[in-house]
This record gives C-alpha cells, structure tokens and sequence, in this order.
C-alpha cells in the first residue's frame, strides 16, 4: 500500500462510511458499490487502528478470492503482508485483516471463542440466522489494542437468499425482540444508480438489471426487499409442526425415508396415527458416511422389534457403481437395510403434497408433526427458499440444508401413490412468490388418506 488511499466514495459510500452504529448495513440493489466500500472501510479503519483485528466473511471460498481477496492483495500491494494459510493481511501497525468463508452452515463454529473488533459479512443474506448469531457473538474487544475499539458489525446484502427473513426483519421492517435495541440497527440502502463507476463504465450492466422480469428487477435493480419471497414453506410453524417426544403405540405403521449422500446421509422415521397424522420420529444426519456404514447406521437406531414396513430412497441409489459394479441400492441391503423402495422424485408435485401436510387442516392444526429430537429436519425445513428459475420448485442452495427437507419429500410422496396421476388431471397449485395466498379454486388435494 502506498501510506495514501486515494478514493472517491458516492454518498451512500460515505454513508457507510460515517456510520458509528454497532450494526451497519448496506443493501438493497445489486451493483451499488457494497463490496468496494466494505473493502475500503476494513482498509481504513485497520490503518486508523493500530492492533485492530477484522474477520470479512463470504459464504464461499470462491467468491471471497474474487470478490475481495485479489482486489486486497492488489490494491495493498507490498506493503501489507498477506499471510496465503491463515488468509489474513498484517499490518504494519499490528491490525489484522482475516477473511473467511462458511460454506456449511457448521463452518462457522471455527470463529467461536474468538475476538474481532469488526466483522463485516459480505452478501449477509446468504448466511443463516444461526451463523449470524455466532458471528454476533465473536463481535468482542480482542484485547489486542491499546486504546479499545467498540465492536461492530457491517453488513451487506441484496434481497433473497437463506438469510432473507432476519435482515430484514433487522434493517428493513425494523422489528426488535428481546435485548436488540433499534438504535443499534442502520440501514443504507444502494441502489446501482449511485454508483458512478457504473454508471460511465458499466452502462450495460444496468440495462440488464432493467430487462429483468418484473419482481427480480424490483428487488435487484430498486432493491425491493418485498418483492422477494421469504420462506418456501411459510407455512411451517414451531408450535405447529413440532412435539415433545412421546411413546408410538407399536401398532402404528411405520417407515423411513433415505436421501443418502456421502457429503450428508439424512434418514427419518416416521409413524402414522390411527387418524392418519404423520410423525417424524427420529433421524439420522451424518456426513461422510460409505453406503455400508450408513445402511449399518439405520439399523443399529432402529431398536429391535420396531416393525419398519419400508425405507423409500431417492431413485439415483439404483444407478450401478462403476467400482463395484452394484447398485447403491444393493450393496445397502447386503449390509442390512432391506425393504429399499424407489422413491417418486417429481419435486414440484412432491413439495406440493409436503405443503399439504403442512397446511393447517380444518381443525386447525397440520396433518404432520416432528419430535423435538429431529433437530435438522426442525432447522431446514423453514431454511429453503423458492428457486429462482422454477418458480414451483425449491432452490438447491445451500445444498446442506436440502438433505432432510428431501428425504421427508420421499417419505410423504410415498404415501401418495396417486399423485402422478393426479399431477396430470389436476390444474397447476401456484404457489404465489408475494405471499398473497394460493388460488383456492385452482388448489385441489391431492394426499390420499387411506
Ligand atoms: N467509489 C468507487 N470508486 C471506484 N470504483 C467503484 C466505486 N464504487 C464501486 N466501484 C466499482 O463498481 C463495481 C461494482 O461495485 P461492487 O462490486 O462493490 O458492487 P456491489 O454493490 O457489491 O454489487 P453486487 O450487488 O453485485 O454485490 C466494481 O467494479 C467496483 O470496484
Ligand atoms: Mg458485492
């Protein structure tokens, strides 16, 4: 680094800038200078702060090099040594600029127990509530610095994406619970009209954000936090959809469902009730199981005596191994997992029908509820957002809160056996992306309650 910065910031960047509060955040609109000015203020406030230590956070590893790691280097040059293992920038004046990633929602467990002064999180609606809260609690005096720094958060984002809901409960709806204190929360808002890099050298940057269809061109280009639809299953509820544990009568019907993966393996049972309400009983959520140890692992949790009448699969666990030549589906029931049954993967009648048993019947309450215990499922299945493409369908990012929410898809769909022939007499359900609620006379049920 030359010892001078030379950079002009537009209004909104000075903004952000200026703002002393302990939670700052600038979003709304894409291309409106956010990643710049988050760069640009970790920069200064390292150089005006001898000791300083700074964490900047991007959901992954291949954005964090684009987006800031390189264009740090660049523009820090020699003088700021830049440490390739711990991937942080020393200063000359003892602060510290490290930045990281948190791919799996487990990631950022790595930052427990330790201090930074500021922590700025890049695109800060693609984190989920549970990272952010961690990170909130990393945001401490390290100790490290002569005259004390008081901690701070920065914060961008543009609409959508896991972290949708508590941003903008946070900056945009300004809804406070419990200790949070308004006058903490700032929230500037961008918008690529601001930025005047863009604006003479990008023009034809803005005119695709102006071709967009209708509600991603307001939440991108105008930066409408409205427009964007929130939860896929907005109508799953704790209090709903949740129960203590209790003793399943052995004369329930019972049985599991298997989205396998060697990333992640996510098995639940489940338990039918003489009134036909489904109850997710138990799961298994490992990663980094082989096909035998996880068929192995479904059984050992399965006491003895419990009488499972199937375990559906996703379709793909039949495609034959190259190395082994056998099928997933196969070499799982070598080693005990019998009763494997092929899932119906059609996603969009398939979410329909989890929708369905989600929705409150007339009595008010769901016809599915999950014990307590089936901690993963309780966490993801309010964490998936619609796909940005199909608008029925839920996006597949990120990928690890998919893995439960798709193994109950399995579960229920195999109790619907007359769903494909259903989906094609039935008019499309049209799950609306605003929120309004669904077109009663196009919704038709199509869960069979045998
Ligand atoms: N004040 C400025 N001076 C010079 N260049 C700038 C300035 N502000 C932004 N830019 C440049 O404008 C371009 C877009 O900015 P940036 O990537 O920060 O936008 P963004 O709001 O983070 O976009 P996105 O919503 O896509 O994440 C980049 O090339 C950036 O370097
Ligand atoms: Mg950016």
């Amino acid at each position: 680094m030359t010892n001078e910065l030379i950079i002009s910031p537009n209004k909104k960047q000075k903004e952000f800038f200026e703002s002393t509060a302990r939670y700052t955040a600038y979003g709304g609109a894409r291309g409106g200078g956010k990643s710049w000015a988050m760069r640009m203020k970790m920069v200064m406030l390292a150089a005006a702060h001898p000791g300083i230590n700074i964490l900047l956070l991007r959901r992954t590893l291949g954005e964090l090099r684009e987006n800031h790691i390189l264009p740090l280097q660049k523009m820090l040059g020699g003088s700021v040594e830049y440490r390739e293992v711990q991937k942080e920038f020393r200063f000359p004046n003892g602060s510290r600029i490290k930045l990281g990633y948190c791919d799996a929602e487990s990631d950022v467990l790595q930052y427990q127990g330790q201090s930074y002064e500021v922590i700025g999180l890049e695109e800060a609606t693609h984190f989920t509530y549970f990272q952010y809260q961690c990170l909130t609690e990393c945001n401490r005096a390290s100790g490290a610095m002569e005259k004390p720094y008081p901690p701070r958060m920065l914060l961008t984002a543009n609409p959508g994406g896991v972290g949708h809901d508590w941003f903008k409960r946070l900056f945009v709806d300004r809804q406070y619970r419990g200790n949070e204190k308004s006058e903490n929360y700032v929230f500037i808002k961008s918008l690529v009209y601001d930025n005047d890099y863009m604006m003479k050298h990008n023009p034809e940057y803005i005119e695709a954000l102006e071709a967009l269809p209708e509600k991603r061109r307001k939440a991108m280009l105008y930066g409408d936090w409205n427009s964007f639809e929130g939860a896929f299953f907005p109508e799953f509820s704790e209090e709903m959809h949740v129960c203590a544990p209790f003793e399943i009568p052995p004369f329930w019907q019972r049985f599991r469902a298997l989205d396998y993966g060697l990333d992640m393996t996510a098995c639940l049972w489940l338990a039918v009730s003489p009134d036909k309400k489904v109850y997710v009983y138990r799961e298994l959520y490992e990663p980094g199981l082989l096909l035998s140890e996880a068929a192995k692992k479904i059984c050992r949790l399965t006491p003895p005596g419990e009488s499972v009448r199937y375990t559906v699969a996703s379709p793909d666990l039949w495609n034959r191994r190259q190395e082994s030549g056998k099928s997933g589906a196969e070499i799982m029931t070598q080693n005990g997992l019998t009763g494997l049954k092929k899932a119906d993967n059609e996603r969009i009648t398939g979410w329909r029908v989890v929708r369905e048993y989600l929705n409150s019947g007339d009595d008010g309450k769901g016809r599915i509820c999950i014990f307590n215990c089936c901690e993963n499922l309780v966490r993801c299945l309010p964490l998936l957002r619609f796909d940005e493409n199909v608008r029925e369908d839920a996006a597949d990012t990120p990928h690890e809160i998919t893995h439960a929410p798709e193994a109950l898809r399995y579960a229920l769909m195999s109790r619907t056996p007359r769903a494909a022939e259903e989906k094609r007499r039935a008019p499309s359900y049209y799950y609306s992306f605003d929120g309004s609620p669904p077109e009663k006379e196009t919704y038709r049920s199509i869960i069979d309650y045998r």
